[in-house]
């Protein structure tokens, strides 16, 4: 049992992951897509229960891309029911998670949109698992935007260039509420990172499984734990420079 195995004293702040792998996982059962999504909305339901129960601060998961609105309009409104669905207020209040989305959250129907935003100001005093649900999110997309704030902060005097620095990016991304994420698990086989938080993983540490998303449970969080506590993180320093730290 990977759970067993847990350093309960080193468990990664924030985990990301992109849940990957719905649609092939339906089409091995000889099923729809979205039947694939519906097991996948359940298993993230699951592993955020888990999160809580490891003591993850952060769980950041990747539900819907911007480029995703590029599917059959179909699928796309499968997925956004399900959203409508899953969305349980029940489970958050107790478990004391709370709830935060990150992305273009406009662009989403309007009882999506009513739905995460009740769900976000309901859940804002929770002190467990935060986990964050990207909808209709692109990292080109944020970062587009956290240029065009800065440049308006430059613009109105309330800023000059010369005093930009790395934290002023990070404090106009949508993620600014939140540490980098330590470790970033891609389910499903691919080894990309799809437009997903590309600027917050510059040292965070990935894990990709070929494992498909509604077959990922419990142990399988646990054991991208255990090879993430294996590893050492060296921010440019040299191992023994980290070691000698301890
Ligand atoms: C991930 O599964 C869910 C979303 C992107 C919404 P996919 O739907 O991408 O599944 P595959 O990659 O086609 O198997
Ligand atoms: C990434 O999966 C987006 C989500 C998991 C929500 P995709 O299936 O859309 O990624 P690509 O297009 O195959 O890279
Ligand atoms: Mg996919």
């Amino acid at each position: 049992m990977y759970k067993e195995q847990v350093d309960m004293t080193r468990v990664p702040r924030h985990v990301a992951i992109i849940m990957d792998g719905n649609g092939r996982w339906a089409k091995a059962l000889g099923k729809e897509r979205t039947y694939g999504h519906a097991e996948g909305a359940q298993r993230a339901i699951e592993v955020m229960t888990a999160a809580v129960d490891l003591g993850i601060e952060y769980l950041t998961l990747y539900t819907f891309s911007t480029e995703n609105w590029n599917r059959p309009e179909a699928e796309v409104s499968a997925i956004m029911s399900l959203l409508l669905k899953y969305l349980e207020e029940e489970l958050f209040i107790k478990r004391n998670a709370r709830f935060r989305v990150i992305g273009e959250i406009d662009r989403l129907p309007k009882p999506v949109q009513d739905v995460v935003r009740y769900m976000e100001e309901r859940t804002k005093d929770h002190t467990a698992t935060c986990m964050v649900l990207a909808l209709s999110y692109s990292s080109k997309w944020e970062m587009t935007n956290a240029v065009k704030q800065i440049a308006a902060k430059v613009k109105d005097g309330e800023m000059s260039i010369d005093d930009i620095t790395d934290k002023d990016i990070d404090a106009n991304l949508s993620t600014s509420f939140m540490p980098d994420p330590d470790l970033m698990i891609r389910t499903g086989g691919e080894q990309r990172l799809s437009n997903y938080l590309l600027w917050q993983c510059a040292y965070s540490e990935f894990y990709f499984t070929e494992t498909y998303w509604p077959d990922f449970r419990e142990e399988d969080l646990c054991k991208a734990i255990v090879d993430y506590q294996n590893r050492q993180r060296r921010f440019g320093k040299t191992g023994e420079q980290v070691e000698d730290k301890k």
